[in-house]
């Protein structure tokens, strides 16, 4: 069985975003197809500022959004990061494999960093080695497939590159992996900013539809989503952003092409009705599934104990086998 990881940051409340371009196909397609591994990445939330008490709360409540989302812990290993000491000590062999001017490169680094400056905040130094602690996160468990949005294709090529000079140069350790994106919906735009990815800690709230939001909330941004000059609905990701962003929504909850769903359209006005009512129906059952799962947070601990045990026995040796490659001598 192919071996998949992906993880998510509980750095703010999931949004439909995580769902269309990852949370929904872990839950549909990869933990049935695959051995497969999901992490609350927690380590990742520190990368910028945070208050320490949201962020325990952020990461129980995503821990339990991925199980209403359905992941199933018969069939497949949720976790948290931190649960499990892997990761940190894989990632810091992988600096000494990866470069200062790699981690430059990454877009993410370089917009977030711009963000952190701008609030006067300093840049934490973890935020420009971040994408080697998610090489880690990936190359711990030999993972083959990587089931992510846009954004993450370039992190996951960073690993893929620093998994093959570890081997090259010290001989073979990792598996390589690839990122697998979704045919559509693996970049949702912001509602308000359609140039711009929908994001969890996005400022502009009405642009961002969380899981978690009441149907009401989901329709009011729905249907005040910026749309473009021009009555016509037409798919086009230049030109005309804001629609092609409602048509892409509506193709990820219908199964539908989003250049047919144009054709059928007189105006914005009956698009954004029926994209309203598509999401509200798609994130309904996730909606009540959370409040029940919510009610028993002890059944949510024990899942992520168990998890972190399997993940910690996964990845163990793998990072032993790195450790050994690379010249640190075994202990007696
Ligand atoms: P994060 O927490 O930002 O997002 C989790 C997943 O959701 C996808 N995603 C989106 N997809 C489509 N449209 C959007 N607007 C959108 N926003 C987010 C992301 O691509 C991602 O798949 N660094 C990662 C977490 C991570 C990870 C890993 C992932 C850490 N270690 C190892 C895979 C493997 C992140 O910040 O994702």
């Amino acid at each position: 069985m192919k071996r998949v990881f992906s993880g998510v940051q509980p750095s703010g409340h999931l949004t439909l975003g995580n769902y269309l371009g990852a949370v929904r196909r872990w839950a549909d397609v990869d933990q049935h197809r695959a051995d497969a591994l999901f992490c609350v990445v927690d380590l990742h939330a520190l990368t910028v500022e945070h208050d320490p008490a949201r962020l325990r709360r952020l990461s129980r409540q995503t821990a339990t959004l991925l199980l209403a989302c359905g992941l199933d812990p018969e069939v497949c290993t949720l976790f948290v990061q931190s649960h499990v000491g892997e990761h940190t000590r894989l990632s810091y062999v992988l600096e000494c494999v990866a470069t200062d001017g790699e981690m430059r490169r990454m877009v993410q680094y370089k917009e977030k960093a711009v963000r952190q400056q701008e609030r006067g905040a300093g840049v934490r130094l973890s935020l420009l080695t971040y994408p080697v602690l998610m090489a880690a996160d990936i190359l711990a468990y030999s993972t083959e497939e990587v089931p992510v949005g846009e954004d993450q294709k370039q992190h996951v090529e960073l690993a893929r590159d620093i998994a093959e000079r570890f081997n090259q140069r010290y001989g073979h350790t990792f598996v390589v992996p690839r990122a697998t994106l979704p045919a559509v919906g693996a970049r949702v735009m912001n509602l308000q900013e359609p140039t711009s990815k929908m994001g969890k800690s996005d400022l502009s709230g009405p642009g961002v539809v969380r899981i978690l939001d009441e149907p009401e909330a989901v329709r009011r941004k729905v249907m005040r989503a910026v749309t473009d000059s021009g009555q016509d609905v037409v798919h086009d990701r230049v030109e005309r952003p804001g629609a092609a962003n409602l048509l892409d929504i509506l193709a990820a909850c219908t199964g539908e092409e989003p250049e047919k769903l144009a054709a059928g359209y007189p105006g914005y006005g009956p698009l954004k009705e029926d994209v309203a009512e598509a999401v509200v129906e798609l994130l309904r059952p996730v909606r009540e599934r959370h409040a029940e799962l919510s009610a028993d947070p002890a059944y949510v601990d024990g899942v992520l104990r168990a998890g972190a045990e399997r993940a910690r026995g996964m990845a163990r040796p793998v990072v032993d086998a790195a450790y050994r490659a690379i010249g640190l001598l075994p202990q007696a």
